[in-house]
Order: C-alpha cells, then structure tokens, then sequence
C-alpha cells in the first residue's frame, strides 16, 4: 500500500479533569520535615491535587472522558471502545475502564485498561492508534486517570511531595484526508529488572493486603529517587531520538514536547540534551504534580485549550515511568 493512502489515526479532541482539593508544599510541610523552597527548587512543584473522599479514579476519568467527548463533539454511542491507562485503579477488578462504559451508559462497547504506570497514556495511545490503523476501530476513548494520592505514603518525605492526582482524555479517530497528519511513530520500551526503582508491593497477589508485615503500609510507594531520576532522563533522551530518526525530521519540526511530568529537573535536563529549549516544552508540574498515566493528556489539553498546540504544528509526547517503562511519539496535529 502506498504510505499516502495508510490510515492513520488523529486526535479528534482532548479533555482534562483535576479534583478541587489543593494541597500546597506549605501544608506538607506541616506534616513531614520539608520546605516550600525545597521542594520547588528540587523538583519545580508549588501544589497538587488530591481527590476527595467520594472521588477515585474512574470519577475522574469519566470527567476527563466527558470533556474529551464534548470537545470532538462525538457522542458516547459513537465510540467503539475506551481504554484506560492507570496504575490505581477503583478496584483491583473489574477494570476502570468498565466503570466508566457503565457511567458513560454504552453497554457492549469494549472497554480495558492497560497499566504501564506513569508510561501508561503512551502504552494505551498506541494499543488504540494500532487498533485504528488496522482497520478494527473508527473511534476510540483513551484516557489517562490516577488517584495517586492513595497510595503515598504521607509520613515520607521523599515521595510524598511528588505525586498529584488528576485525569487527562483524547477522543482517537480514523484520519479523514490522506497523508494530512495525526499520530505517527510511537515507540514503547520496558525494562523488567529494575522493577523496584519505583514499586507499591501490597495490595497484589504477592503480597495481599491482609498478609502484610507491618500491616497496614505496604499498599504505598517506595521509590528509589536518584536512581529513577537518572534512568528517566537517559531513557526519555533515547526513546525521543528513537521517533524523530523514524520520522525523519529534527528538533527543529517539534513545536511542542509534551512530557510526562515527574521532575523539573528532569525535563531541564531533558531539553538540554536534546537542544530544545525550555519554552517549548508544556510545563504544568508546579499546579499538578506527577499525576502519572495523567500527567500528558492533561498537559496536552491545557496547551490544545489555550492555544498553544495548533493545527499542522508538531507535537512530542514522552513518558518514563515505573516498570521501568519509557516511550514517546510524535502527532502532526490536526
Ligand atoms: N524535603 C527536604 N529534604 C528532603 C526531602 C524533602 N521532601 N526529600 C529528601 N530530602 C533529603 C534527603 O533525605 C537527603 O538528605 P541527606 O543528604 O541528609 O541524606 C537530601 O534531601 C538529598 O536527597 P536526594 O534523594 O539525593 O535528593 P534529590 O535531589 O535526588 O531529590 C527527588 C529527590 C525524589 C526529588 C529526586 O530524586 C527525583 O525527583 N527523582 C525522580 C523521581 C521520579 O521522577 N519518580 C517518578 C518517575 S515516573
């Protein structure tokens, strides 16, 4: 087949939802041993998000969904399936993706989530965009959703100021005119033996939640942070060159990079490596947090909501998280 005539998918449009409650780095610090200006200065985070006792990840989600929906204007019946990326799911099963079929009101629309933790919005975006150009889907939902904020460990400094709450949607659909943009390369990677940089060992098969030893705080985060910090910004460096070698094009055709959100630090250095400057990056850690499987749907909407983002610009997304995992891929907006 000739390349022009492929079909691609495009993202039709892009919604985001973040929980009302704020909390600041002051109220952190009122907990654990920190400061305001350490946390800003070694990780670029002024606040979060953190979902309300009746909230969880698949309200979020739907929220998100909905947005994403309205803003392609398609209906919820339109959609052949939904996807969602989340490492904190509702409930350990059925999938978050079935409690937001089952709100959205579309029964026997498939629905599944994909867990690639922070990573995960690049791992569902491809699974939707191959199922797209394959010919076995015209409309997706693919969302990204987390409630991190209950699975922190509150009394640790260390990660506890990271992590936010929040979901993030794109409406994928089939593309209309040939060769006229839409998603285009996007590589996936994992790495297996470093599973415990950053890891929540309760809660699963291994380790269930009455069998742990103390009980009661094995279902929170443990992370290995200088680790973790320099494999993201040599994984993300690669995994970024990897798309544009494929692509063939240069920095100089990315309009836009959005990333994962994990540490300013991270995407400083991140641009340096890469000769893109700063200001192209869409930066919205210092309100946010890392939200993980959130962190780009969000940011992309806010940069596609305001105008950053336009038709025929070039946009980077890219994402390191736990697993490890690391992708990116690059979309000719539409
Ligand atoms: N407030 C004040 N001091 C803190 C602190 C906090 N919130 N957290 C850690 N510290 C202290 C440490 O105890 C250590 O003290 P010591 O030197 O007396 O032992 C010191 O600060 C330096 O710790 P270190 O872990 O080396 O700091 P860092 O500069 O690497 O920053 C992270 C820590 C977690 C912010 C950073 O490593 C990071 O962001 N890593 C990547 C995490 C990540 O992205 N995870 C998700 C990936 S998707």
């Amino acid at each position: 087949m000739n390349p022009a005539t492929k079909t691609r998918s495009v993202i039709l449009g892009t919604g985001s939802f973040a929980p009302e409650n704020i909390v600041t780095n002051e109220d952190i610090s009122r907990k654990v041993d920190t400061s305001d200006l350490w946390i800003r200065e070694r990780t670029g985070i002024r606040e979060r998000r953190v979902a309300s006792a009746g909230e969880s990840t698949s309200d979020l989600a739907l929220e998100a969904g909905r947005k994403a929906l309205g803003h392609a204007g398609i209906s919820p019946s339109d959609l052949d399936g939904i996807i969602v990326a989340t490492a904190t799911p509702d409930l350990t099963f059925p999938s978050t993706a079935c409690l937001v079929q089952g709100k959205l009101g579309i029964p026997g629309t498939f629905a599944f989530d994909v867990n690639a933790v922070c990573s995960g919005f690049m791992y569902a975006l491809k699974v939707a965009d191959s199922m797209i150009r394959s010919g076995q889907c015209e409309t997706l939902l693919v969302i990204g959703a987390e409630v991190m904020s209950r699975f922190v460990d509150w009394s640790d400094r260390s990660t506890c100021i990271l992590f936010g709450d929040g979901a993030g949607a794109v409406v994928l659909g089939k593309s209309g005119k040939e060769g006229s943009g839409g998603v285009g390369t996007v590589t996936l990677h994992a790495d297996g033996r470093y599973w415990d940089l950053i890891h929540v060992p309760g809660g699963g098969a291994k380790t269930p939640v009455e069998m742990e030893r103390p009980p009661g705080n094995a279902c929170t985060i443990r992370m290995k942070g200088s680790e973790t910090f320099r494999m993201a910004v040599r994984t993300l460096e690669e995994s970024v060159r990897e798309v544009l070698k494929e692509e063939g094009i240069g920095v100089n055709e990315v309009d836009w990079v959005v990333p994962h959100q994990a540490n300013i630090r991270i995407l400083e250095a991140l641009s340096e490596r890469l000769g893109i400057p700063l200001e192209r990056f869409v930066i919205n850690i210092d309100r946010y947090g890392n939200t993980s499987a959130a962190s780009i749907p969000m940011a992309l909407d806010e940069a596609v909501q305001d105008n950053r983002i336009r038709p025929g610009q070039g946009v980077l997304l890219t994402a390191f998280g736990s697993g490890v995992t690391w992708g990116s891929g690059f979309v000719k907006w539409t």
